[in-house]
């Protein structure tokens, strides 16, 4: 970390200190708190719904469940859009920090901006909640619901990207790499969600090879956006806890940078193997996700190392987050060597793999991540006041249940999904151990989610003690 290269321009914005106007006790913007619980609050709707969902694997549970209308393709959705929603409101709890105590903090405009898009957030997450479990779906994945709530989701986007967008006017070249993190990651969500509706075009819709082709260029790229918010927040939450600036500059973080761009337009081919192109696209998108895992693995290495040498008391237990996480991260690495060799892809396509692969990323990565950065966001806010309440030993207990939880969860899916994609290449009937093992989704995913709730219910308490002064 003290060898790294640093890119010529050394320049960083300076922390002003935060305009009091709105701002919590402890000197933490109101925004951010609100931002903060609208994300933990999704973590509360996407496991209930990921549990009545994982009941499915249970046939009589399956059967009691579709009795009462609960069936898997609506929990399904339900589940995997506030799973995203999560994703996507953690990181902007920490761009709104960035917003509230840079460049002389928000101006009234870039409050009003803040009420409008939370107005439309929380009306089209009610909204999407009511009208998936009344089964109103749209079919597509992770854009299930209805179009007019997509409408009032742009809306609210729009109005949070001119906010932070016009922050540039203060430099773009020069800037820590979390700023081209964010600005992209804007950029791209707004690009990738107006593309991921294309199935509203008749052309589109009515020549459904092209249909797939678009469904899942959008969705990759919509992953990449939700990554790069994501790498974002880890790089200004780590260049804070390290308190080296010079890391965000580095040409690691701008490899990951130049190579997480390359990915977001490359890595479709993941998900359309099975379609007509040609083998050079398969195997492009290959090494380039490859090389994004990688430079993601040492950045994180270098993060918490750069922490260790600092002392890991000050770090009110974020560092056991970011630990997990680096260890998930070389996991993932490994799993998506092998579903990305393009022969073995194609075996595995469609079954429960794909769905270990997800949930390792989105939960093992994404989440952990994000948990560690909301944490950080908490001491934040409550300074002083909340230290005594930070439970070390509870917090480090909370991170080994959930990575221990997920990972039976995800070797599980990875054997019964490999197993079954080979028998179907095969021509023969699964093994019954793999129908019979059903219930570990269940089981483990119920110990899984019951620990989330116990991070995500913490840290909303502790968002919601009063300052003793
Ligand atoms: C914040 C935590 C979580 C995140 C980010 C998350 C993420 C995801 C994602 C991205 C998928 C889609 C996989 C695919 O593309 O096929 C998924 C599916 C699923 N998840 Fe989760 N998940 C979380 C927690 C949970 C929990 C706690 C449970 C169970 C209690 C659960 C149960 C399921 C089930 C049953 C599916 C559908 C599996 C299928 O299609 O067969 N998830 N999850």
């Amino acid at each position: 970390m003290t060898q790294m290269e640093t890119r010529p321009s050394q320049h960083v914005t300076p922390a002003t200190t935060p305009s009091l106007d709105g701002l919590t006790g402890q000197g933490v913007d109101r925004t951010v708190v609100i931002q903060l619980r609208m994300a933990l609050l999704c973590i509360v709707v996407a496991v209930g719904g990921g549990a009545l969902a994982a009941l499915h694997y249970l046939p009589s549970c399956a059967e009691w469940l579709n009795g009462r209308s609960l069936t898997l393709t609506r929990l399904r959705p339900l589940h995997t859009t506030f799973a995203s929603l999560w994703i996507f409101g953690g990181s902007l709890a920490v761009m709104y920090h960035y917003l509230s105590t840079q460049h002389g903090g928000l101006d009234r405009g870039d409050r009003r901006r803040f009420l409008f898009h939370t107005v439309c957030w929380l009306l089209a997450g009610a909204g999407i909640f009511v009208s998936l479990a009344a089964g109103v779906l749209s079919g597509r994945e992770y854009l299930d619901f209805h179009p007019i709530f997509s409408v009032m989701l742009l809306a609210g986007w729009s109005a949070f990207a001119w906010t932070f967008l016009k922050r540039l006017k203060h430099g773009f070249w020069a800037q820590p790499i979390y700023i081209w993190f964010w600005t992209i990651g804007t950029l791209y969500f707004v690009y990738t969600f107006v593309e991921g509706h294309s199935y509203l075009l008749p052309a589109v819709f009515e020549n459904p090879v092209r249909d797939m082709q678009i469904q899942w260029k959008s969705c990759g790229t919509l992953v990449g956006s939700f990554n790069f918010l994501m790498y974002g927040s880890l790089g200004y939450v780590g260049e804070r806890l390290s308190g080296d600036r010079r890391y965000a500059q580095s040409s690691t973080a701008f490899w990951l940078f130049g190579v997480g761009c390359l990915n977001s337009f490359t890595n479709y081919a993941h998900h359309t193997y099975h379609l007509p192109q040609t083998s050079s696209v398969k195997w492009i998108a290959f090494v380039v996700s490859m090389i994004e895992v990688v430079i993601l693995l040492k950045v994180m290495m270098d993060l918490s190392a750069a922490m260790r040498k600092r002392g890991t008391s000050q770090f009110c237990g974020r560092l056991s987050w970011l630990t997990a996480a680096k260890w998930w991260t070389f996991a993932m690495l490994f799993t998506s060597i092998v579903i990305s060799v393009p022969s073995w892809n194609s075996i595995i396509h469609g079954t429960q793999v794909i769905v270990a692969h997800a949930m390792g990323t989105t939960i093992g990565i994404d989440t952990l991540v994000l948990l560690g950065t909301s944490s950080w966001l908490i001491c934040e806010v409550g300074g002083a006041r909340v230290m005594p309440k930070i439970d070390g030993a509870l917090q480090r207990h909370t991170v080994r249940w959930i990575s221990g939880a997920l990972t039976v969860l995800v070797t599980w899916l990875t054997l019964a999904g490999a197993t079954h994609g080979y028998y179907r290449y095969l021509g023969e009937s699964t093994p019954d151990w793999v129908v019979g093992s059903r219930w570990v989704l269940p089981v483990c995913g119920g110990v899984l989610g019951c620990w989330l709730l116990v991070a995500a219910v913490r840290m909303l308490r502790m968002l919601s003690s009063r300052p003793t002064t």
